[in-house]
């Protein structure tokens, strides 16, 4: 047996002040209106998370469709399109002024994304003036989503090869037309890059200058996995997700030194498809985990990507079933609810973590990680020992779930604190179970088991 010591006062690595919901939402952007208006849970999950913090999850509404539509004034719709099959995304869009009345109706913040891709800078310009002018609730937006990708035969391109140097200088015209054309400062979520390579932040910052005024935040986008490489023991496991996020380390920095935030604009587990893993409950271990340690690296907010409605692993609601992700957000939302500061206590080398939360200086909460891979036989479990407790006894809430591979659409659903969500309606269900353990000389025990996770309040 092997135990992790843990003193509450030592203050290692402290990350910067949290904002009330660093775990937000993105929807891709033609499915936005569909979510908000035909699946029911979508308001009951966003409102779960406001029931913990006080504040409204903030959204991001684009992705790669936000880079297909055009905006058309006249349009009495909110988007439209065809496709093929349902579980298509369009190739092509229009969305109208009720696309906008529709973020705006949202009680949160919003980043909105509008095209660049197409070079219609006019039609952008149209439309971010509406959202300037229709949003109080406008935080940010996004001129194109992961440029990474564009090609030469897209119409930014102009024919020529489409580098990380024609990116920036593309992106930094883009903001001086649209936000110099706005009169408006602080408002692009710039970069919107697919990982670090070949265009980053550190690029992109080296060549903003006066331009860096339109900015709010530098936005990375990341998907730690594929589905040719998905690897759910990997995705979840505590030292792996260190060394998955070590490469936006310097974009962070980068951000920080222009005086800017830094968002993960759109994340979630695995790209094409997930490859199995996203919708499981190990996947949401890994939201819990990757939350904790890119906001100690720095960043402001995290927007988990929420994809084409009925053909979506990674998503957390649809419209018949939760998703096992869910859980671990709403975890990790619960973990850092009012607090303003989070720190490691671990070393982040090994299978098991352990946060201190903070509120005005003092340790709050301690999370507890135990992110070693459990799918089957009998479950393995990691004794925690914290020491420099005050009180005499302490209360823990438990995200556990039968396996890290349990799926709420296969009938096992995780639970936290002994409580699940209605599927269809998200709604929180069941009689929350707290823990008391009792503390002796300072000093406590708790027991997680492997692909489990503690909260315990202090
Ligand atoms: C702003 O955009 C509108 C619409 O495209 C255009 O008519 C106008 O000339 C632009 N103004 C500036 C200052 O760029
Ligand atoms: C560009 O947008 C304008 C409306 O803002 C539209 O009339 C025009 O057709 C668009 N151009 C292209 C090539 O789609
Ligand atoms: C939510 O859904 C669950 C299961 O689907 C159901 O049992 C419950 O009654 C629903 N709750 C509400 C408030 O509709």
């Amino acid at each position: 047996m092997f135990f992790y010591l843990i003193g509450l006062f030592y203050l290692p690595n402290l990350s910067a002040t949290l904002t009330e919901a660093p775990v937000g939402v993105s929807f891709e952007f033609f499915a936005y209106p569909a979510y908000v208006t035909d699946v029911a849970s979508t308001q009951q999950c966003l409102e779960n998370f406001k029931d913990l913090t006080g504040a409204w999850p903030p959204i991001r509404i684009g992705g790669t469709t936000q880079d297909r539509a055009t905006y058309d004034a006249s349009s009495s719709a909110a988007v439209t399109y065809t496709v093929a099959a349902a579980g298509d995304a369009p190739d092509s869009l229009t969305f109208g002024p009720p696309f906008v009345a529709l973020a705006a109706d949202y009680d949160g913040d919003v980043t909105l994304g509008l095209n660049r891709r197409l070079d219609n800078i006019s039609n952008t310009i149209a439309a971010a003036k509406l959202a300037v002018e229709e949003m109080d609730n406008l935080y940010a937006i996004e001129l194109g989503n992961e440029p990474t990708f564009y090609t030469s035969t897209d119409p930014i391109a102009d024919g020529a090869s489409w580098t990380a140097a024609a990116d920036y200088a593309s992106q930094v015209k883009w903001q001086d037309e649209v936000f110099g054309n706005l009169s408006i400062e602080n408002i692009a979520s710039a970069g919107v890059y697919f990982g670090t390579s070949p265009e980053s932040i550190v690029g992109l910052t080296a060549v903003e200058e006066d331009a860096n005024d339109y900015v709010k935040d530098y936005c990375s986008h990341n998907y730690p996995q594929s589905a040719s490489t998905a690897d759910l023991e990997t995705l979840m496991g505590h030292s792996d997700i260190a060394s998955e996020i070590e490469e936006f380390a310097a974009e962070v920095a980068a951000a920080t030194a222009m005086g800017k935030e830094h968002v993960f604009g759109e994340t979630n587990s695995a790209t094409g498809g997930g490859g199995g893993i996203s919708p499981t409950f190990g996947a949401g271990l890994w939201i819990l985990d990757y939350v904790m340690q890119t906001l100690i690296m720095g960043t402001k907010s995290l927007y988990f990507h929420q994809g084409t409605i009925g053909n979506c692993q990674y998503c957390w609601w649809g419209r018949y079933d939760m998703g096992s992700p869910y859980f671990g957000a709403y975890f990790a939302t619960m973990a850092l609810a009012n607090a303003d500061q989070v720190a490691p206590l671990d070393s982040g080398d090994t299978a098991f973590a352990a946060y201190a939360i903070y509120k005005s200086g003092a340790p709050v909460r301690v999370l507890l990680y135990n992110s070693e891979y459990y799918t089957s036989g009998t479950r393995s479990t990691q004794a925690f020992i914290l020491s420099g407790l005050t009180s005499s006894t302490v209360t823990a809430k438990r995200l556990t779930a039968s396996y890290a591979t349990s799926r709420v659409d296969e009938g096992d659903s995780p639970t936290v604190a002994g409580q699940y969500f209605g599927n269809g309606n998200c709604t929180l269900m069941g009689d929350e179970v707290t823990e008391t353990t009792t503390v002796s000389s300072g000093k406590a025990t708790f027991t997680v088991g492997a692909s489990e996770a503690l909260l315990i309040e202090l």
